[in-house]
Order: structure tokens, then sequence, then C-alpha cells
């Protein structure tokens, strides 16, 4: 199998796998970065959102072979300790309730933030539209974007 060279996080990773494998797997099953969580597996839910050259992706539907030289963040990689706007506000609010979907709504709206510093809230239900959550946290997602948003221009 041919050898690839990512850039997760920040660091140079070697892989050698089937080009055709999904990123969400090679985190996962190869590298135990497991914040990234399979939802749906076919681009439908939004958990296994990561960023791709700081935009977010769906990385259940992104072969390994695809990446090259673009730089990939996780959730482990935003922050060290958690210290990331979007993470102060979700935690600020309380946002999470099983939590299963939310690393891939922190990644979307992290995303969002870059594209759009201050978005309105058809912006926010617009970006986020792809990102499914099951236990119904969506205003809760609203309020914390905006909050991170205020954080950021601070
Ligand atoms: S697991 Fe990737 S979109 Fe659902
Ligand atoms: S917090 Fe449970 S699915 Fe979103």
């Amino acid at each position: 199998m041919p050898k690839m060279n990512l850039s997760i996080n920040g660091k140079k990773i070697e892989v050698d796998l089937d080009p055709g494998t999904p990123v969400l797997w090679v985190l996962r099953d190869h590298l135990n970065l497991i914040g990234t969580k399979y939802g749906c597996g076919i681009g439908s839910c939004g958990a296994c959102t990561i960023l791709f050259n700081g935009r977010a992706i769906k990385s259940c539907q992104l072969p390994v072979s695809a990446v090259g030289t673009a730089e990939i963040t996780t959730i482990e990689g935003l922050s060290e300790n958690g210290e990331h706007p979007v993470q102060k506000a979700w935690l600020d609010l309380d946002v999470a309730q099983c939590g299963y979907c939310q690393t891939g709504q922190i990644m979307a709206a992290v995303s969002l933030l870059k594209s759009k510093p201050n978005p309105t809230d058809e912006d926010i239900e617009t970006f986020m539209s792809g990102n499914i959550c099951r236990c119904g946290t969506y205003l809760r997602i609203k309020d914390a974007i905006k909050k991170a948003a205020k954080l950021t221009s601070k």
C-alpha cells in the first residue's frame, strides 16, 4: 500500500493505508483520535466533521488519498486545554446533552466563524444545517455561536 504523509493537528504523520480509506477511520482506528465521531457514514449527519485547511468537511466522505498537503484539524487539535472561544462558549452555555454530535457541531461552528465572524441567525441555520443533533440542542448551539463570536472579537 502507498505511504502517505499527512499533516494532522500540526504534526506530520506517515500512514500506509488503502488510498480509499475515509479520513474518519484513519483518525479513529489508526491514530486514536477518537474525538471525531461516526454517525451515519454517508455524509448526512455531520458527527464526523473536521477542518480541512480551516474549512468544515465530513471526514467519512474524504478518502485519505485526497488529503495531499492539506492541514487537517480535529477537535483534539483545536486547542491545548479547551480554551478555543467556541469551546469556551459551549461550556459556558452548557450546550451538550448526550454529547455525541457535539464535536462535529463545534468544528462546523469554528469553520462558520472563520468565514463569517458575526453570523446572523440565518447564516447559522444555513451553515449548521448539515449537522444533526438528535437531542435537539439547536437553540443552545445558536446562542453559543453568537457568544463565541463575541469572545473572538474581544
Ligand atoms: S458520519 Fe460523516 S456525515 Fe455522518
Ligand atoms: S447532544 Fe445528543 S445528539 Fe447532539
